[in-house]
């Protein structure tokens, strides 16, 4: 299969609140200084060219991050996220963007490491001419749910894990969180951050009800972001499955997913909800 490019989408609305939850995760990492580590099983590119034909084609960037790029007034999380979209594009012109293998990398410290999974043998090439020279990041040409297999746990026991497919086969939509069962079964600890489309059809829907009966000890939460007027056929909103959030992530994810849907689409702040799916475990 593997006929999906995410640069035709790179930077669309559902990309910046998928970022700016990965910038708070982030973060949140950051805030200690005992190393981490950050497992990506679909990297993507990394870095996206958003002058190249595929994304003026969908224009997708220009009613997402073009509209964002250069507010000063971000909440946390968002203004790092923001922060790295401008120091990518120093020239003041939006051509360049960050994916979650760039995001990752641009929080990592000296001792943390980043281990990047990508299939697709155009992207894994990108990956390796942008990355292979840092030493702190892995590079595998692999299937995500081998890759999840084999590299979970990491040697560095603090961390997250980005699950971000394209859901090209549909069985994904059951393998994921049988392969997360597995993943948690060996990494209790671990965050996990998955990424969905909301479909009209609601094959979604099967997969968030599996992800929620995951025994976490820290809990389950759902951020779903939507446009005002959603268009009639395809992607109806997105969201991401947070298993483990940490300690302040449902707020901070409520004060920065509010403010990116009304800095998108003009002010409505009913375009994002974060709510728990399970409660912590005792
Ligand atoms: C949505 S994109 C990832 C975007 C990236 N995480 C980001 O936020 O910048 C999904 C990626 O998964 C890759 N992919 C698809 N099937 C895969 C598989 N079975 N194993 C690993 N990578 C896969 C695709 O080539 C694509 O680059």
């Amino acid at each position: 299969m593997l006929s999906y490019r995410h640069g035709f989408h790179a930077g669309n609305w559902a990309d910046v609140q998928k970022h700016t939850a990965l910038a708070l995760l982030l973060g949140h990492l950051r805030r200690k200084d005992k190393p981490f580590c950050v497992l990506d099983a679909f990297a993507g590119d990394g870095i996206y060219d958003l002058s190249a034909p595929e994304a003026l084609k969908t224009g997708e960037f220009q009613e997402g991050i073009a509209r964002i790029w250069q507010r000063q007034d971000a909440p946390a999380g968002a203004d790092w996220y923001l922060d790295q979209v401008r120091a990518l594009n120093p020239d003041n012109a939006l051509s360049r963007y960050p994916g979650s293998p760039a995001l990752a990398r641009a929080a990592l410290r000296d001792t943390d490491r980043l281990i990047l999974g990508e299939l697709h043998p155009a992207s894994h090439q990108t990956l390796k001419g942008w990355a292979a020279r840092d030493r702190r990041i892995a590079l595998h040409r692999r299937d995500a749910l081998e890759f999840l297999d084999a590299l979970i746990p990491p040697p560095v026991r603090r961390g997250l894990v980005l699950v971000d497919p394209a859901y090209e086969v549909k069985d994904e939509y059951e393998t994921l969180p049988r392969a997360l069962a597995r993943a948690l079964a060996k990494w209790r600890e671990g965050i996990y951050a998955v990424w969905y489309p909301v479909l009209s059809a609601g094959r979604h829907l099967t997969m968030i009800e599996a992800l929620a009966r995951l025994p976490a000890q820290a809990g389950i939460l759902r951020a779903e972001i939507a446009p005002p007027r959603p268009p009639a056929t395809g992607m109806q909103g997105a969201g991401m499955i947070i298993v483990n959030p940490p300690w302040q992530f449902a707020e901070d994810m409520t004060v920065a997913g509010d403010w990116i849907a009304g800095a998108l689409w003009d002010g409505p702040t009913n375009c994002h909800a974060v709510s728990w799916l399970a409660d912590p475990l005792d």
